[in-house]
């Protein structure tokens, strides 16, 4: 069994691997239904318990099919129905007994430490949802979407993040390492990439391509990533940091300055930061890029049971 928590800490070749899998399982099941099971119903007879601490859409719906797909059960708890936080009940026992009952686990967390202590105590796949610092799952499967729409290996391509520096951008320059792409990041001075995340970079002999200046970063982009620039319980002026974002805006006039082909990509949900018309232009591939986190999560939890084809 292996836990699924950051990028940077599972080998790209497992990651590629991921990769492969979600590519023949998505093709086998083309026109499918979407609760229709895959033939071979890998997770048939498991249970795994789903945990949101903040919101969430996508990533909710997203394992619910692709753990029903792979004929899995699934349970979502309430955050407030537990006895764990003000009930008192500890993280370790909690653990205990997630183990006790389930198969896996999936976590969207507010605490990074959180996540890291519970890996300790589980003894059953621990799955990142979402933490403050880093959205693997989201990531893995976009950097799918990308290769799916391109049709050629992301090595191959200029990839630009233009907005703040946050968990899901972590998770790109994790994966910029993993999968070895050029990634240049457009933000303001004061919402670079944290020391933590830049000391990993240094470690890993990788350059960024930093630019406090959206056109400079977007130059010969084959795919421009964007993000909200308030993230989940982001404690910050919301008014002050979003008039700091003012010219890091994805128009059409910015897109002009990549390549002709450049697509759009966003997790969702979007804030202020893309225009509507580039957002629903054809350019910009969001929907494409929520459906394929099913058939990637579904490759990830197979990874977990250690059962990759
Ligand atoms: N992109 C994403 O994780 O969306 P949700 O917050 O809706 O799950
Ligand atoms: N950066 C965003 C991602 C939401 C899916 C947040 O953490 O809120």
């Amino acid at each position: 069994m292996k836990h699924f928590i950051n990028l940077k800490d599972i080998s790209g070749k497992d990651l590629r691997k991921i990769l492969q899998d979600a590519k023949k399982r998505k093709k086998k099941r083309k026109g499918w239904d979407s609760l229709k099971e895959d033939k071979d119903s890998p997770l048939k007879n498991k249970l795994i318990i789903q945990m949101f601490e903040k919101s969430s859409l996508r990533t909710r719906l997203s394992f619910y099919l692709a753990i029903k797909q792979l004929g899995g059960g699934t349970l979502t708890l309430r955050t407030n129905e537990l006895h764990l936080g003000e009930g008192g009940e500890s993280l370790e026992d909690t653990a205990k007994i997630l183990a006790t009952y389930g198969d896996g686990f999936m976590f969207r967390t507010d605490s990074d430490e959180k996540i890291e202590k519970l890996k300790n105590y589980l003894s059953i796949p621990l799955i990142n949802g979402l933490s403050p610092s880093s959205h693997p799952t989201q990531v893995l499967s976009d950097i799918f979407t990308v290769e799916e729409i391109k049709k050629k290996p992301i090595s191959k391509l200029n990839i630009a993040w233009i907005g703040d520096s946050n968990n899901v951008l972590n998770s790109l320059i994790a994966a910029s390492i993993k999968f070895n792409f050029k990634l240049n990041i457009g933000c303001p001075t004061s919402y670079c990439p944290e020391k933590f995340v830049l000391d990993w970079v240094e470690e890993n002999n990788k350059k960024l391509y930093i630019y406090n200046n959206a056109k400079k970063a977007v130059v010969d982009a084959d795919v421009i990533f964007s993000d909200k620039v308030i993230s989940l319980n982001d404690k910050v002026n919301r008014k002050k940091k979003l008039s700091q974002f003012v010219n890091f805006k994805i128009t059409q006039k910015l897109l002009n300055f990549a390549k002709k082909d450049c697509i759009f990509l966003h997790c969702l949900p979007r804030g202020s930061e893309v225009d509507e018309k580039v957002f629903f232009s054809d350019q910009s591939k969001v929907w494409q890029q929520a459906l394929n986190r099913i058939h990637v999560q579904k490759s990830i939890l197979l990874y977990c049971f250690g059962k990759l084809r």
